[in-house]
């Protein structure tokens, strides 16, 4: 399974540039799906997600080759129209090909996701909005056996701004007979992403961004030429540990805008924050400021993949901060762990009180999940003695070689 090892105490200093995004790139991955033709993409991360994906993609029919950061993918034969439950199971994103093979075959046979460390991630509303589109969904143990050869475009109106839910119609309607409407659409920079990828193969959306979005079906889609937005969750990851660390940072290759909230609460946190057009510079306070109410939500909201790792980083402050996770039940599992570390941290429901605490001592911990680990990761670099975080398999799912980046930065930092 893999850990870190940490010594605690060197603060984070020097320049990093940010990969691209992991939850930028797998839906572009399972758009190339849709095209039929040659797709080539650049800054693509080297992370176990990106390396699933590409292996549902050969499944598929498809030629996958890397050339360093760039990935060509020949999408031109699809041999199945089927993805097994394992690769759905390891990867929840996996679900977004049920739009691409509905869209692009008509059919789908695809395994049920089932729940995850952060919670039981349903898929009511993907199901939904396609049953209003016309598809005929049975489940046969386990399996979602769909026929979408009356598929047509239509209103669809989502229960909740869900960023996969609203991929997936994007994904359905790109090639459905006639026009589609997503109101209460979600409104994060991925799906912007997505947008943008999809007009470059020849589909017809507008409106990502905000939250109603419009796609009127073409028949055919081609492949084109891309490069992958950096990672806005990677740039916040690290700028927290620069925050806890008392370090100084500049990130290069990111996109400010994207990060506003998380920008915003660092200030309030008593960091010094620059901002360039793709460049972000940090100087964190000799103490770090509790931060009042924070609640996580659907873009442009505080986003709850940056919880666990701001959280950690006002455990040090100096005084009483809150922060309540309205997007996942059970987001909160790396609070165990940082009160094992000496963290003062109350859970009343879905809302969790810190209160700031001198310092950290470094312990033996376990990772419950991909930000979860990235806080636990944080925390060691900040507390005093050795930290190990087990389950780096978790955090190798969204960060590439975090602990090499970390090192560069002049963390104490070795995977084993
Ligand atoms: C995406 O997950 C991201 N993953 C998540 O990032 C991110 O936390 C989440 O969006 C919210 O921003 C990828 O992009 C690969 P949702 P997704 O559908 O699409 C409920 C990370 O750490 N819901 O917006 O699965 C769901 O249970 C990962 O990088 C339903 O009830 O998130 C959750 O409570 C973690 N029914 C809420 O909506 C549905 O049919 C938000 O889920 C779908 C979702």
């Amino acid at each position: 399974m893999g850990r870190y090892r940490i010594e605690g105490g060197y603060p984070l200093k020097g320049t990093l540039t940010i990969r691209g995004s992991k939850n930028g790139i797998l839906p572009v991955l399972a758009a190339v799906m849709l095209t039929e033709g040659e797709t080539i993409l650049h800054q693509c991360p080297f992370i176990a997600d990106v390396f699933l994906t590409m292996e549902v993609l050969e499944q598929l029919g498809c030629r996958v080759k890397w050339q360093g950061r760039t990935v060509t993918i020949d999408s031109q034969n699809c041999i199945s129209t089927a993805i097994d439950s394992k690769s759905v199971q390891k990867m929840r994103s996996s679900i977004l090909f049920m739009g691409v093979l509905l869209g692009r075959c008509r059919e789908a046979k695809i395994g049920y996701p089932g729940g995850c460390e952060i919670g039981m991630r349903p898929i009511d509303l993907h199901l939904k909005a396609f049953r209003k589109m016309g598809v005929k969904i049975k489940e046969e143990k386990g399996l979602l056996c769909c026929d979408g050869s009356r598929i047509v475009g239509k209103k669809i109106n989502l229960d909740f701004p869900s960023v996969g839910a609203t991929e997936n119609c994007m994904l359905l309607a790109a090639k459905a007979k006639g026009h589609t409407t997503i109101y209460n659409a979600a409104c994060e920079p991925e799906i912007v992403e997505l947008q943008t990828f999809l007009n470059k193969c020849g589909a017809k959306v507008k409106g990502a961004g905000t939250d109603c979005i419009h796609i009127e079906g073409v028949k055919k889609l081609h492949g084109t030429e891309y490069s992958i937005a950096p990672d806005r969750i990677e740039a916040g990851t690290f700028l927290c540990g620069a925050a806890i660390t008392k370090g100084e940072i500049q990130l290069k290759n990111v996109c400010p805008n994207a990060m506003r909230q998380v920008l915003l609460r660092l200030g309030e946190a008593g960091c010094v924050i620059k901002e360039g057009k793709e460049e972000i510079y940090l100087k964190a306070p000799e103490k770090i400021l509790p931060v009042s109410k924070i609640h996580t939500g659907p873009y442009p909201g505080f986003p709850t993949d940056m919880q666990p790792q701001f959280m950690t980083v006002l455990t040090l402050a100096g005084g009483t901060s809150i922060i309540s996770e309205t997007v996942f039940e059970a987001r909160f599992k790396h609070i165990g762990e940082l009160c094992r570390m000496g963290a003062d941290i109350a859970v009343e429901g879905q809302t969790a009180i810190i209160k700031g605490v001198k310092k950290l001592h470094g312990a033996y911990v376990s990772g419950k999940d991909l930000r979860g680990g990235a806080a636990l990761i944080l925390a060691g670099l900040a507390a005093e003695g050795e930290t190990v975080v087990e389950n780096a398999c978790y955090v190798q799912r969204g960060y590439e070689q975090i602990e090499k980046s970390l090192f560069s930065l002049g963390a104490k930092i070795f995977l084993e």
